[in-house]
């Protein structure tokens, strides 16, 4: 199978079971060309750093309905934002977002930058943050590797190499894979495909769409994929 294939297989997967996500337009609409607000893919994105899409999804109906848009969240107190962060944890997040918010606001009109160049450099917004908004608010074809992305990879390639020594090589897997046309649902199905079924444990290999391409599958280790290296005693 070619890239090309590997990449439609799975945004046919994708318009099909593609979870349903409060920062999300539906497949239907994203493949006729439109885009999520930026504001929200923003909001999302630094919500789901070091927290679950499950923990997150009522602090962003919450902080939208509050806040629909980046010049309202601009113009929030400090102790009010501060307030509805509570219990999402690593507050230095909060605060950049909210000097982020006024950034955007304030210096670039309320308009987020396009690429991951612009946005890398506002606060708060690390390499992995600015790849997955360019990819989901732009269609950017940017490459996103979180967790999921890195052991969709190493099951698809049946790479042994432990972690985090593997990083490189399954970033420029995951590059060859993002295609050209709809990189962000491309980027998204990825992530979805990790959460629902090539799973740490017990992989759903059976209803997998890449079950036939999968070389982890053919070789029968998935399950032991990816490697990690044994964490030195203290
Ligand atoms: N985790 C981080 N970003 C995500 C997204 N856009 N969709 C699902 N899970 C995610």
């Amino acid at each position: 199978m070619t890239e090309i294939d590997l990449s439609r297989a799975l945004l046919g997967w994708y318009d099909r079971h593609a979870r349903v996500l409060p920062w999300r337009i539906g497949p239907a609409e994203s493949a006729a060309g439109q885009r999520p607000d930026p504001y929200r893919v923003w909001l999302s994105e630094v919500m789901l750093q070091q927290t679950t899409v499950a923990a997150v999804k009522a602090y962003f109906e919450r902080f939208t309905m509050l806040w629909p848009t980046v010049d309202d969240l601009a113009a929030a107190p400090d102790e009010s934002v501060m307030g509805e962060w509570a219990g999402l944890g690593y507050y230095a997040r909060a605060r950049n977002l909210l000097k982020c918010a006024r950034m955007v606001s304030n210096e670039l009109g309320g308009a987020f930058p396009q690429t991951r160049e612009g946005l890398i450099a506002l606060p708060g917004i690390g390499p992995y943050t600015a790849a997955a908004i360019a990819a989901i608010a732009f269609d950017e074809p940017e490459t996103v590797l979180d967790g999921n992305v890195e052991r969709v990879m190493a099951r698809l390639f049946d790479i042994h190499t432990p972690l985090p020594t593997a990083k490189p090589e399954l970033m420029t897997r995951a590059e060859t894979l993002t295609p050209r046309r709809r990189p962000g649902d491309h980027a998204q199905a990825v992530m979805d495909l990790g959460a629902t079924i090539c799973t740490p444990k017990s992989p759903a290999c059976g209803i997998c769409p890449l079950r036939d391409p999968c070389a982890a599958r053919r070789a029968g280790t998935a399950a032991e994929l990816p490697k990690k290296t044994a964490k030195k005693p203290k």
